[in-house]
């Protein structure tokens, strides 16, 4: 073996992208709507090496056995590999279709972003990767093109049908600061998010429950009905549907009532974004707190994405002190955040932790979060 395909001589680790969390406007991005993320301080690291054949071969430290590469050949089709190293060879492939002439690659990535936990860990390992390739290849690609090729490899390569908040989150995070994304113009509008100035903290409650988005299971389903309200309104998109449209839904198809409270989740979660951005702006907390709140109630009752630990960890922590909880990300499992006076970190974190023990449900992890910084050059 030549020193240059070696694996165990990694370059450093040059680039990084974190994960989110999202404050308000669930399932709201496939549907033209605004949400409301930050970039976490946990990130995913890349290192590159630029080969002389054409394979592609990939590392992870999170993997079975972190010094055995995945293999496959730089110009990968979807199906070819699995698991973490689809979301890796995905933007390889995503680049190669996009017309970009790539040549083989040794990449190493490494992760503190929980897997699994709603916390976008795939669009984090797919960014560093991204950032990686259009620096070392020097191909100028800029912030949002890579979050749309991001996106691209996890909708058709990895086959989560997701929409793009969490590869903009990844890209246009800042420290101390939320992003407001209007996913039908793209355009970004930086929030003030200074929770510690606040005496605040953003708990994450890890729920280890399991979720998935590629397995095609609930987020497609909700997308598809999302699609069919749509459609049956005659809109071009949910997010221009008022609430007195809804009504409408009903007598317009066998499972309108379903349709109704789907559709009602998005027209109010969109509205609740607009609120919470003049929450922040005002520093109203309390009434952030209560919009959490409201949000999960519309996730859990009308969009039907959340699930039993889900729903205890929000409800203990707002027992236990929380200002207002609501599940983050796709649901289905993963995580809730909880907003919380820094004195009730502790006792939300342990009221979360007691109601899961009474379950008899593994324990959860439970941690703050801050806004963080986008991918980039570490
Ligand atoms: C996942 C998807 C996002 C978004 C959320 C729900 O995180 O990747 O595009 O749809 O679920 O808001």
């Amino acid at each position: 073996m030549s020193a240059k395909s070696d694996g165990r001589h990694r370059p450093d680790w040059g680039w990084a992208a974190p994960g989110r969390v999202n404050l308000m406007g669930e399932h709201t991005d496939y549907n033209d709507g605004w949400v409301l993320p930050f970039a976490i301080n946990k990130r995913t690291v890349a290192a590159v090496r630029v080969r002389d054949d054409d394979r592609l071969r990939m590392w992870s430290q999170q993997s079975d056995d972190p010094e055995a590469p995945v293999e496959t050949r730089v110009s990968t089709e979807p199906g070819d590999v699995s698991g973490w190293a689809s979301y890796v060879a995905g933007v390889i492939w995503a680049l190669r279709v996009a017309g970009h002439e790539l040549p083989g690659l040794d990449l190493w990535v490494d992760s503190d972003v929980p897997l699994g936990a709603g916390l976008s860990s795939s669009a984090a390992l797919e960014c560093a990767v991204a950032v990686a390739i259009d620096d070392v290849l020097g191909l100028g690609l800029g912030t949002d093109r890579i979050a749309a090729l991001a996106r691209t490899a996890e909708n058709d390569y990895a086959g989560a049908p997701t929409g793009v908040m969490d590869q903009m989150a990844a890209m246009h995070g800042r420290a101390g600061q939320a992003l407001l994304l209007d996913t039908r113009t793209m355009v970004v509008q930086h929030q003030p998010c200074d929770l510690a100035a606040a005496g605040l903290v953003l708990l994450v409650v890890d729920t280890h429950a399991a979720h998935s988005l590629a397995d095609g299971g609930g987020y497609a389903a909700v997308r598809r009905q999302c699609e069919r309200a749509t459609e049956l309104l005659g809109a071009g998109a949910l997010r221009d549907v008022g609430l007195e449209d809804l009504d409408r839904l009903p007598g317009l198809a066998g499972d309108g009532e379903v349709l109704r409270r789907r559709a009602r989740h998005i027209v109010t979660d969109n509205a609740r974004v607009h609120q919470a951005v003049a929450q922040l702006r005002a520093r109203a907390w309390e009434d952030l707190g209560r919009a959490f709140s409201a949000s999960h109630a519309s996730l859990r009752d009308d969009f039907e994405v959340s699930c039993a630990e889900l729903d205890v960890a929000v409800d203990s922590a707002v027992s236990a002190g929380a200002l207002g909880a609501r599940m983050t990300g796709g649901g289905f499992g993963g995580s809730a955040i909880a907003l919380v006076r820094s004195a009730d970190a502790d006792a939300v974190a342990e009221a979360c932790r007691a109601a899961f023990g009474a379950a008899d449900w593994p324990e959860p992890t439970v941690f703050s979060v801050e806004p963080g910084p986008g991918a980039g050059r570490l």
